[in-house]
């Protein structure tokens, strides 16, 4: 049996795509990577279900997106069965194209209650958890009523006035991202495990758990898992310390796997994905750009949340260090606007 696929069989090849990060790649740093380079997917931050299956529709705003990111993954995170697949209906009813669940955080809250990383010391947690996912984007392709799956009004309230599409009865495809390991690497094992609940991809970083973000990613053990999912007929990115798009296409032959997703290499430079090397002049306007869009689309924001955007966007000329110290108590696109024309 082969998985189903979805938009990951309609990729072209290599598969070079943004990497999710909680408060990096929210709808308007997502905006600018795609309008300023097209990376083949984006993915929103993680988003908790259990929080969200509640009643927490605050946190809805992970869920916002425009039609050009397309195609475009939510990413969930929890422990609980029954709030994945209510979280999963919410997704499909906001006309996403895939799922992707999160094996990998090692943030010790997350980890900790045995989501994120923590599922690699439940295997078998973690299958039901794909089953459920998987099971509730058949329900909805099938035409089940969120109110009938026990979604709260409220909660339907909100998520009507978010979408930005006639909910389509579609069948999404359902993938994980994970680690190597928790202590020690598993790869071989916990890729296998996974595998057999044929998710249409895995996104693999090549560290632990116990080593976060520390140490260089295991490219080798990518390679490994890259393998299984081959005859698995599953798609495989590797992840972890992609530098450049020449370093994303290297990795890609070296180690074979599908494709990659770059996450921190892409931060203040959203023409990562293409072939133009900006001058500091458009690094600057487009860093004015990304504020008013922040400002404009995302106006209950507090303006803070935007400051180490920019900070990144003014490295290595002249001043630069004065520039972000400015920058960094800014409180409005206004304000940062008259810092950078004045440079
Ligand atoms: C600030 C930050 C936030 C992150 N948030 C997420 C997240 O929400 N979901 C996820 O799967 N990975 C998350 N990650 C991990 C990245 O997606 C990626 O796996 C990791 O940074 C390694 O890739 P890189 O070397 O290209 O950055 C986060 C990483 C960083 C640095």
């Amino acid at each position: 049996m082969m998985p189903f696929k979805g938009f990951w069989g309609n990729l072209k090849s290599p598969i070079i795509g943004l990497s999710p990060m909680d408060g990096v790649t929210d709808a308007p740093y997502r905006h600018m990577i795609c309008k300023y380079s097209k990376p083949s997917l984006v993915m929103t931050e993680f988003c908790n279900v259990e929080g969200l299956a509640r009643g927490a529709v605050s946190m809805l705003k992970e869920f916002l997106y425009s039609e050009m990111e397309r195609p475009i993954v939510a990413q969930i995170y929890g422990v609980e069965l029954d709030s994945f697949y209510k979280v999963a209906l919410m997704c499909c009813y906001l006309d996403f194209d895939g799922i992707d669940i999160n094996m990998g955080c090692p943030a010790n809250k997350v980890a900790r209650r045995g989501s994120g990383a923590g599922m690699i010391k439940m295997p078998d947690h973690a299958r039901k958890v794909i089953q459920t996912v998987k099971r509730a984007a058949q329900d909805w392709a099938d035409g089940i009523d969120l109110e009938e799956a026990g979604i709260r009004t409220k909660i339907i309230t909100a998520l009507q006035k978010i979408r930005t599409n006639e909910p389509k009865r579609r069948l999404l495809p359902v993938s994980v991202k994970t680690r190597i390991g928790y202590d020690e690497i598993v790869t071989e094992k916990w890729i296998s495990t996974l595998a057999e609940e044929q998710p249409a991809n895995i996104t693999l970083h090549g560290r632990t758990f116990r080593q976060m973000y520390l140490g260089e990613a295991n490219w080798d053990e990518i390679a490994k898992a890259a393998k299984i999912c081959r005859q698995a007929g599953i798609t495989l990115l590797g992840n972890g310390d992609v530098r450049s798009m020449e370093d994303a296409k290297t990795k890609i032959k070296t180690y074979g796997v599908d494709g990659v997703l770059v996450g921190r290499s892409t931060m203040g430079n959203p023409w990562f994905f293409g072939k133009h090397e900006p001058t500091q002049e458009e690094r600057f306007q487009v860093a004015i750009e990304h504020s008013r869009y922040f400002e404009e689309k995302h106006m209950d924001h507090a303006f803070f949340a935007m400051r180490k955007h920019l900070s990144w966007y003014c490295r290595g000329f002249d001043g630069a260090r004065e520039t972000r110290v400015k920058l960094m108590q800014s409180n409005s696109s206004d304000e940062v606007e008259a810092i950078l024309l004045q440079k």
